[in-house]
């Protein structure tokens, strides 16, 4: 029997209507716009509405990605959702995504893997589909970070956006999906966490005097780990796909910092290379799980992307965690 691949069929995004701009940041906290676009590259963020979640923007997200794929939401087999801003414990955002699409035959669950919960969504689904336990899936990133965001503090409220992107996966006799590295490092948990709402800080007046339901983060250090980590994942990445660097068409790095996303892609191979990085921070911030689906399917729906094109993707966030996959465009 010839091995089987997992290969993406189809891709989709949504982000909400609401912008919010660095002026209007300007007006909430002590910043200003050249201190946001020199040291992050971010020129505005989606806000969603105060009745819009994560599962309704990675349901209109996997929407549209059903729709490219041409796969009806009642044949959906798997939905494997990426979100560190679940609309709640549980039911999981996969089941309400589920029954926001009429996705009768599906099963589904969330990957809690911070900004790197696509790509740990995406290489699960690759392996059920490479096993032929299932026929096709949905991976989404969904996230609604505008709620767990603190904005009081300049340092972490001027980073984070909402929106959502997903992805449809499918068997083919080509390898699609060629190489993944995930990983992993909960001795750095103090760099990048949101400690409040789980077991160990449940809500409370201490817990919400202690703005323990934010997102804190220790942005200097974290952007030098993210630096190194995020280099050697695309390496090693690239690397398991029988590839060279320079065989690479697009990059797309998670969207946390666009000096981050340059930094890295210098390394991997100067000016020639980074310029194969597909960058949409500047209009959407840091959307965590959602921000590589999100920039991967602006790209396919551009233009940007064609048959035969090698993507490396490339995730790091809160965990720590990390990821690196390079997909082949079927
Ligand atoms: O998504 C998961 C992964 N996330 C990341 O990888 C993010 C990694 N970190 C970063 O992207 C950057 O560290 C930040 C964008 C968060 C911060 O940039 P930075 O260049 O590392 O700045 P810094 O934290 O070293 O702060 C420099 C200065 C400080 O002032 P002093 O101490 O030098 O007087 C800050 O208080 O900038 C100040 N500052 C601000 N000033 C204006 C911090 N935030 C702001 C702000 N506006 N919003």
């Amino acid at each position: 029997m010839s091995k089987m691949y997992a290969a993406i069929a189809g891709t989709g995004h949504y982000v909400p209507e609401k912008v919010l701009t660095n002026a209007d940041l300007e007006r909430m906290v002590e910043t200003s716009d050249e201190w946001i676009r020199t040291r992050t590259g971010i020129g505005e963020r989606r806000i969603a509405g105060a009745n819009e979640f994560s599962s309704d923007m990675g349901a209109a997200a996997g929407r549209m990605a059903l729709a490219n794929a041409g796969v009806a939401p009642e044949d959906v087999e798997a939905i494997y959702v990426g979100t560190c801003t679940p609309d709640m414990f549980f039911p999981s955002t996969a089941c309400l995504i589920q029954a926001a699409l009429g996705a009768k035959r599906a099963y589904g669950f969330d990957v809690s893997a911070a900004c790197s919960g696509f790509l740990v969504a995406l290489d699960t689904a690759a392996a059920a589909i490479e096993s032929g336990r299932i026929q096709n899936a949905l991976v989404v990133g969904a996230e609604k970070l505008s709620s767990v965001t603190d904005w009081t503090q300049r340092d972490t409220c001027v980073l984070f956006g909402d929106g959502a992107g997903a992805v449809v996966l499918k068997p083919s006799d080509r390898p699609g999906v060629r190489s993944t590295l995930l990983g992993v490092d909960g001795n750095l948990d103090d760099l990048l966490y949101l400690p409040g709402g789980g077991c160990r800080h449940p809500a409370s007046a201490e817990s919400v005097r202690d703005r323990l339901h934010f997102i804190h983060m220790a942005g200097r250090e974290t952007f030098k780990v993210a630096v190194t980590t995020m280099f050697e994942a695309a390496k090693e990445a690239t690397r398991r796909a029988g590839l060279a660097i320079g065989d690479i068409d697009w990059m797309i790095f998670h969207q946390a910092n666009l000096r981050i996303i340059d930094a890295v892609a210098q390394r991997l191979g100067g000016p020639e290379i980074a310029r194969k990085a597909i960058v949409n921070i500047d209009r959407y911030g840091n959307t965590s799980a959602a921000s590589i689906p999100l920039a991967l399917s602006e790209a396919v729906a551009d233009g940007r992307v064609k048959s035969g094109d090698k993507i490396l993707m490339v995730a790091f966030g809160g965990g720590l965690t990390w990821g690196g996959m390079v997909v082949e465009w079927i």
